[in-house]
């Protein structure tokens, strides 16, 4: 049988990175594509040299050309531009918009059956437009979020309370960053929830509200130490994570960005939610239920993301 492909449509920081993950673990043959010539095809070729000393068997490929993504069985897209000093929130919104106006529709016209993962920040209205113009089923167009806000939770968990991280489970919803639901009732140490965790003493109720708020500021806190860039390995090994899930029809339950038409009470739109995610895409939306405080912070985050789903189809009009 013919290795997967996999497409990755930006070439960057988080892009050189999956396409090295992805090679070492042998998920598929990999195209890098990127609008900057020789980036993508010096990574190809600085990661298929890195072969014989790992061991793997995966071609790299760098382009320009969206015609060598036919076919492919996954895409992640990381194309786009961080936001920069001086850049306003809509000045990023509507250039990351354009660039995913010219993603989806290279997908739409040359890889119409992938698996497509956006990262390209803001995540949650990026996954939403980015799926209007490719026009792909909503269950194939999915935003890598709650896996990388997850991880962060469970390592500084997993560092309060000194175990391993392997044993540490966390739930989040919500919108990518200062919105993000962490639900602590539902997280846990080896299936002990958090807050009975604090009535035993593992910790404060007070340590714990600050690891929240440091898991929401995850990515701040990368950028304020990087200082030139932002956070790519956790990123770029999340969304491996759930490409794998999907390749391997493994009914993986992770928290992405996903499209929800009737669950948690929503109609029609992308946020973070619990899904299952196998050969099928986003199979399954986990529709829980909220007590008043977190129905209340997830209605914020909510807001949040509609407020720039919104300020989107102010931008171009071609969405509505
Ligand atoms: N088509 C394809 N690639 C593009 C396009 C486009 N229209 N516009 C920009 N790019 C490429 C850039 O040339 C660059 O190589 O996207 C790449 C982005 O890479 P980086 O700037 O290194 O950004 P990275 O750290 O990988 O993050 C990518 O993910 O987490 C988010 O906020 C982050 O939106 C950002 C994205």
């Amino acid at each position: 049988m013919a290795r997967p492909k996999i497409a990755l449509i930006g070439a960057g920081q988080i892009g050189g990175t999956l396409a090295h993950l992805a090679a070492i673990k042998e998920l598929g043959d990999v195209v890098l594509f990127d609008i900057s010539e020789g980036i993508p095809e010096g990574k190809a070729l600085d990661i298929a040299e890195s072969g014989p000393a790992e061991g793997f068997d995966a071609r790299m490929s760098g382009t320009q050309s969206y015609e060598d993504i036919a076919g492919a069985d996954v895409c992640i897209v990381t194309a786009g531009v961080p936001r920069k000093p001086g850049m306003s929130r809509d000045d990023l919104l509507g250039i990351n918009l354009k660039v995913m106006k010219s993603v989806g529709e290279g997908i739409r016209d040359h890889a119409p059956n992938a698996f497509v993962i956006c990262i390209t920040n803001p995540l949650d209205a990026m996954v939403w437009a980015l799926r209007e113009f490719s026009g792909l089923p909503h269950e194939k167009v999915c935003g890598m979020a709650g896996v990388l806000d997850s991880a962060r939770f469970r390592h500084f968990l997993a560092e309060e309370f000194q175990v391993s991280m392997r044993d540490v489970t966390a739930f989040v919803l919500g919108g990518h960053g200062d919105t993000m639901v962490p639900l602590t009732r539902y997280s846990t140490v080896a299936g002990i929830p958090l807050p009975d965790l604090v009535k035993m003493g593992w910790t404060t109720q007070e340590k714990l509200d600050a690891i929240v708020q440091r898991t929401r500021d995850g990515g701040a806190e990368i950028v304020g130490l990087l200082k030139t860039g932002s956070a790519f390995y956790a990123p770029a090994t999340s969304a491996i994570e759930m490409a794998e899930a999907f390749l391997k029809d493994q009914k993986r339950v992770l928290p992405c960005a996903a499209y929800v038409d009737g669950a948690l009470g929503l109609k029609g739109m992308y946020v973070g939610v619990p899904t299952v995610i196998g050969a099928g895409g986003i199979e399954k939306i986990i529709d829980i239920k909220m007590t008043k405080d977190e129905q209340a912070m997830f209605d914020s985050s909510v807001n949040a993301v509609q407020g720039l789903v919104d300020a989107c189809k102010g931008i171009d009009s071609s969405l509505v």
